[in-house]
């Protein structure tokens, strides 16, 4: 049967990225994009537009394309989301609900992403293990947790096969940053290359884990790409590549361009997000079912995000 790749939050942090990857991989025909709001005007490929909560439209494209695949990334962020619970609940919640139903009835293949936001106060600051306490104070971390368990609920009630990766913060130059609490990480590269200059808005010591976009397209699709015999979780893979704090991604930085200036201006809400999150993560579980294995260090996410984002601004 051919492989026919829905893709919603096409145009999201991650979605910038794994679009052009699947459409490399299983041919630009085969993938669609749904967007909402965002759309940018010179996109390359197969585009329909929607909202994920209205699951007769979902429906319409799922049945028209005869879709294989849901690669269902759209969903508010941390800081969006305590802008505005009520709409984090109904399009996080609402959305893959919609998209767990109509899988029952045509038996597409789900990913999902859930997050180190899932994890709250009460979880294992370093090293935090696959299977521990888990009690998100934050609604982002909420619905996260929530769709966790309706993923391995509809895999166990109905067969569902729907896979999951607890993202770290990701960071990439295709997509705008978003309103997440981890996106300093890419805001600061703009604050380099346009000014030289960036005021972070967590703490200098606020260690929290990350990974380079590339390593999450590449683990991602690896997760939807391996046998369903190696799958033994079915809530959402620790996963898990670098961890660092805002004085070292500047340090680093620093090494390349000596005058840089980095402040650190504590945002109340930001940090105490990130003070609820995992330093660093366990993820042996992911490596020892289906293989994953980061490839990107600091210093080289650190390169690959100037030369990236300098093309980008014509700098
Ligand atoms: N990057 C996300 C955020 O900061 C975490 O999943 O909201």
């Amino acid at each position: 049967m051919a492989r026919k790749i829905l893709v919603t939050g096409a145009f999201g942090l991650a979605g910038s990225d794994l679009v052009p990857a699947l459409q490399k991989k299983f041919g630009k025909n085969n993938v669609y994009a749904l967007g909402n709001k965002t759309i940018p005007s010179d996109f390359d490929g197969n585009l329909v537009t929607g909202d994920v909560r209205d699951k007769s439209s979902l429906e319409r494209i799922i049945k028209t394309h005869k879709i294989t695949d849901v690669y269902h990334l759209a969903g508010l962020l941390s800081v969006g989301g305590e802008k505005d619970p009520e709409l984090a609940w109904d399009v996080n919640i609402n959305g893959l609900r919609n998209v767990l139903e109509l899988s029952r009835i045509y038996k597409f293949k789900i990913f999902w992403p859930s997050s180190i936001a899932a994890f709250g106060p009460t979880t294992p600051k370093v090293k935090t293990p696959q299977h521990t306490s888990i009690e998100p104070t934050t609604i982002y971390g909420i619905t996260k947790l929530t769709g966790e368990l309706l993923l391995q609920y509809y895999f166990k009630r109905w067969g569902v096969d729907g896979r999951s990766l607890r993202y770290p913060g990701l960071i990439g130059y295709k997509a705008p940053p978003g309103d997440g609490t981890t996106e300093y990480s890419v805001h600061i590269f703009y604050g380099l290359l346009k000014e030289n200059r960036y005021s972070a808005f967590l703490k200098k010591d606020a260690r929290l884990p990350m990974m380079y976009i590339d390593d999450a397209i590449r683990g991602t699709i690896e997760l939807m790409e391996a046998p369903a015999s190696k799958i033994s979780v079915r809530t959402s893979y620790n996963f898990s590549a670098i961890n660092f704090t805002p004085e070292e991604l500047a340090d680093e930085i620093k090494k390349l361009y000596p005058t840089f200036k980095c402040a650190f201006d504590p945002d109340p809400i930001k940090q105490a997000i990130a003070d609820s999150w995992p330093e660093s993560i366990d993820d042996s579980v992911a490596r020892k079912d289906w293989g994953w294995k980061h490839e990107f260090t600091l210093p080289k996410m650190t390169n690959v995000m100037i030369v990236g984002l300098k093309k980008k601004l014509g700098k």
